[in-house]
């Protein structure tokens, strides 16, 4: 077993790979986000190198890997962006999709997608429509 803190404890970021597997989540997870119609303007002009370093280490700290998150607060971060409730579902559930991809057993998704979950009043700016 490894773990990156030396605790002993293995976190469910040490127990899917790591960083690399992050890594590779979080390209997939880009990859299905843009192919979505319905998505993909809201990252026209967004400088994704730097959104894809927030989102791995936004991913690595949700699963107990080592990262500090940094970026600014999710609600400043959305505020002026018409984000919907059904865009919020769409985007989790391609997060989803990468996790399951890439292996991640079902019940390290599942503690995902509640810490997801818990960031909806954050992100969402626009009632239902
Ligand atoms: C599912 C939960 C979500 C999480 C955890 C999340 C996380 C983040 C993070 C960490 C950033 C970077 C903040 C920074 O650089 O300071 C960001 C930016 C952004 N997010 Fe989200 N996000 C979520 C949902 C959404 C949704 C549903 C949309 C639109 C459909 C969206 C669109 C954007 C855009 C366009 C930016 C870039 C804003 C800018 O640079 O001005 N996000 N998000």
């Amino acid at each position: 077993m490894s773990d990156h803190d030396g605790t002993g404890i293995e976190s469910d970021y040490d127990r899917i790979g790591g960083g690399p597997a992050v890594s590779r989540v979080v390209e997939r997870f880009y990859e299905l986000v843009l192919a979505d119609a319905d998505l993909a303007p809201f990252f026209v002009g967004v400088d994704m190198s730097s959104l894809k370093r927030h989102q791995a280490l936004l991913i690595s700290q949700v699963l107990g890997g080592p990262a500090e998150f940094t970026g600014r607060e999710l609600r400043v971060a959305h505020k002026d962006l018409p984000i919907t409730a059904e865009h919020f579902g769409a985007v989790v559930a391609h997060l989803v999709a990468a996790l399951t991809e890439a292996g991640v057993p079902p019940e390290v998704i599942a503690r995902v997608g509640a810490v997801l979950g818990a960031t909806e009043k954050d992100i969402v700016t626009e009632p239902a429509g």
